[in-house]
């Protein structure tokens, strides 16, 4: 099987406005996730390639898109959410191929993509700087400037809303971008590309290097030419960015991920929180940044809550993404390796309940057991580190003081939901919880793109979507001119 996104060569970068090779002619493959088959060759890009990407990325700054206006930047955006809703089916289908995503969180990545374009697109014109009252005899007045050439890694869990996030804000700002896709899933990256370029963005402003993340995501990382760093993905190359940007002195947003809470009070509305417990933690099997992998539920509800949850476990179709399951298989073997290893060190726990693999699922598919841990211990590995897979571990807390320990104990902070009809309790966890988000009485309103988004600790710093990204993508400078 090979694949052609939007009728391309899968093994090309796109550099200035020309689809080519690799430099060294390197390629490396695809797998499907539900099969272990091979879906196609994509470029290994290295340093060379990203030499290239940055160079026209500074000739795209220095010419025709350091030109285009706000207002031509916002069109071209909005004709890049025109272009992906056109190829939406198309798209959804690439992402849940690649990622192994059942078809219908395909098809929300396509919609979440094309948020992005359009909110990014209205917005390009709206961002500007304030003039600062001062002495008599004064006029100061603050730029919003982009920095330059962005760089952007993201990983594979959700490449297109990750991409539409980074990438179309990066762009409503005027800066150009060189992207690296993961190189677990990179098709609808080529794709997003293409339609970069159908839309009339000028020849470098946006790039795509694909490859290993050591040689072409390091590469990016590392290089002079790159004037902002955006990367998600794991801690551990989190910090290899942060210190390559050092090098360079510029500056980096980095999400990398979390162990986000959902705490259930004896108040709590069950019947409209029971879904969203588990979906929340399970939805794109568990690999989600903001995943709720952890249940904190009070003691009073806590045996019916580990019941009700356990009786949805066991109901959970678990298959190949096409046909559609509640949970399709993680995206590798090597991720569920990681998953598996966890399982692996859960032995002192309570397995509440685990759901089947459906019988026909392929055998080489990387499908791993949704499985539900009942923990009393909330320091325990299941309980403290990010496991990425469909794994979560249920909790009890006797009062608030107790809840509130429990969901800021770990070294993480970025999402936090809280089930509790009482308001000056919403009101107190809202204020003490120690993470980006904090959700009452729901959980990720709906993935809102709107919603300024990031960590604090180890999921990371910066900040992204919404308003809050543009400022992220720009630089401020003040400007006081004297005139008596
Ligand atoms: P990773 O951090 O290695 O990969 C993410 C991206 O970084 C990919 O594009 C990769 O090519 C790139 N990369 C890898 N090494 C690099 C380097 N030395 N320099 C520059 N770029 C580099 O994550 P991985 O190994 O795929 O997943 C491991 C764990 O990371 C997961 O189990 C999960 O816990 C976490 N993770 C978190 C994500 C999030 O959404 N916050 C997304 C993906 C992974
Ligand atoms: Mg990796």
């Amino acid at each position: 099987m090979t694949i052609h996104p939007l009728g391309l060569d899968p093994g090309l970068c796109l550099i200035g406005d020309a689809w080519c090779a690799a430099d060294s002619g390197d390629r490396l493959p695809l797998y499907n996730p539900s099969d272990g088959s091979v879906l196609c060759e994509i470029a290994a890009g290295g340093a060379a390639d990203v030499d290239a990407a940055v160079a026209a990325a500074q000739a795209a700054m220095a010419g025709a898109w350091g030109r285009t206006t706000a207002m031509e930047r916002g069109r071209i955006l909005h004709r890049m959410h025109r272009l992906v809703l056109d190829h939406a089916d198309e798209l959804a289908q690439l992402e849940s191929l690649d990622v192994g995503k059942p078809l219908k969180q395909g098809h929300a990545d396509v919609v979440g993509l094309a948020r992005y374009l359009e909110f990014y697109a209205g917005a390009a014109d709206k961002l500007h700087g304030d003039t600062i009252p001062y002495q008599n005899g004064f006029t100061v007045y603050t730029l919003r400037e982009p920095h330059g050439v962005a760089g952007i890694i993201v990983p594979w869990n959700y490449p297109m809303q990750i991409i539409g996030r980074a990438a179309g804000a990066a762009l409503a700002a005027g800066n150009a971008v060189v992207l690296k896709p993961a190189e677990e899933a990179s098709l609808t990256a080529l794709a997003f590309a293409e339609i970069g370029r159908r839309a009339g963005l000028p020849a470098g402003a946006l790039n795509l290097v694909p490859g290993r993340g050591p040689e072409a995501g390091a590469a990016l990382a590392r290089h002079r030419g790159v004037h902002h760093m955006s990367f998600t993905g794991s801690v551990r190359v989190g910090r290899l960015i942060q210190q390559y940007a050092a090098e360079n002195i510029v500056p980096v947003t980095l999400e990398l991920g979390g162990k986000s809470p959902q705490i259930v009070f004896g108040d709590a509305d069950l019947g409209a929180a029971l879904p969203v417990l588990i979906s929340a933690g399970l939805q794109n099997a568990g690999q989600t940044c903001s995943a709720s992998s952890r249940i904190l539920v009070h003691q009073s509800r806590y045996d019916e809550v580990v019941e009700a949850m356990a009786e949805r476990y066991r109901a959970l179709r678990v298959g190949p993404a096409s046909d559609n399951p509640d949970v399709g298989p993680v995206v590798s073997n090597r991720q569920k390796g990681i998953v598996e290893d966890f399982l692996g060190q859960g032995g002192d726990l309570t397995r509440a309940a685990e759901a089947d693999i459906a019988a026909d699922a392929p055998n080489g598919g990387a499908y791993v057991r949704p499985t539900l841990f009942a923990c009393d211990k909330p320091d325990h590995v299941l309980a403290r580190d990010e496991i990425f897979g469909p794994v979560q571990v249920a909790i009890p807390f006797s009062d608030d003081e107790e809840a509130l320990a429990i969901a800021n104990g770990t070294d993480y902070g970025l999402v936090a939901g809280c089930w509790t009809m009482n308001g000056p309790r919403q009101m107190r966890m809202a204020k003490e919880i120690r993470a980006g988000q904090v959700y009452i009485n729901n959980y990720g309103a709906g993935g809102g793109i709107e919603i300024p988004f990031g960590g604090v600790g180890l999921s990371g710093h910066g900040r992204e979507k919404g308003f809050e990204a543009l400022h992220g993508f720009t630089r401020v400078k003040a400007v006081s001119n004297f005139h008596g």
